[in-house]
């Protein structure tokens, strides 16, 4: 194995963090390769803020699902889909006027351009979290970003076509990984050939042998669930953030919309 496919394969996600802050090579590589990933039409579609204000990381553990360890990152990136930078620069250029005359109905940015921006973004930041794990750099996501739509627009001054793609915190590892790598579903669950195929119950059963037994064995679970694959839905998909979430997710597909 070389050892890119090495550094790919040891990786964990770091959530306890030695205090010392990047140094400003560290964070300049970090960022030049982010920069360097694949862009959907060479656009950019993305705009990342770095963040080491105290008050603001402070601030991210409660609006992002109350996670303390957030707070004791040094670095953090927030990578935002961005159609606001090229809307501004078509505006600037007298676009829609221009395609008026041309007979073109002009438009504004729709569904589909930010998708393809979050895209943009969301390759940015793996690609960070690639090169920072090359430096010795832990780092973590932060999917709860996307809650709080309103309280994150006003700490980022964010503009209406902008949407938070994926909030990252970087830092050294605090101590040596413990314990195994989080497992994955074997490979035959994931890749598919030629077409999409549905499992069976047995088939999804045996999916989940790798975290913890049996899916539908019963169990009493201190949350209520008869069983692990109970206790996964009623932590997960019913839980109070996941409800914040989606509330959040539909206010800022209607802010880029309306
Ligand atoms: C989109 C996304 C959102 C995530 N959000 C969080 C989060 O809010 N808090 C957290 O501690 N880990 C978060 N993670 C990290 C995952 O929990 C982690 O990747 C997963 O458990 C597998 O562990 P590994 O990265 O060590 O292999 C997130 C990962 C992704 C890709």
């Amino acid at each position: 194995m070389n050892s890119t496919l090495q550094l790919i394969q040891e990786r964990r996600s770091t959530r306890r963090y030695d205090p010392t802050p990047l140094t400003p090579a560290e964070k300049d590589a970090i960022l030049c390769a982010a920069m360097r990933a694949p862009t959907a039409g060479a656009q950019m579609l993305y705009s990342i803020i770095e963040i080491e204000d105290q008050k603001l990381k402070d601030k991210l553990v409660d609006t992002c699902d109350h996670q303390p360890f957030i707070a004791t990152a040094p670095y953090l990136l927030l990578f935002l889909a961005d159609y606001q930078r090229w809307m501004d620069l078509f505006d600037a250029a007298g676009c829609e006027s221009r395609a008026v005359e041309l007979g073109i109905q002009p438009r504004r940015p729709g569904e589909g351009d930010m998708l393809l921006a979050m895209m943009d973004a969301l390759i940015a930041a793996q690609t960070a979290v690639i090169a920072a794990e090359s430096l010795g750099i832990g780092s973590c996501y932060i999917g709860d970003i996307i809650e709080n739509w309103e309280l994150h627009q006003e700490m980022f001054a964010l503009p209406r076509y902008t949407i938070p793609a994926a909030l990252l915190c970087f830092g050294r590892p605090a101590e040596p990984p413990q314990g195994k790598q989080v497992s994955r579903f074997d490979r035959k669950f994931i890749v598919h050939q030629d077409t999409y195929r549905r499992f069976t119950t047995e088939e999804l059963n045996e999916m989940f042998l790798p975290f913890g037994g049996y899916s539908f064995d019963v169990h009493d679970f201190a949350n209520g669930g008869k069983n692990v694959i109970q206790r996964t839905y009623i932590r997960k998909f019913s839980a109070e953030f996941s409800v914040e979430m989606n509330r959040s997710v539909r206010s800022m597909l209607k802010n880029w919309q309306e």
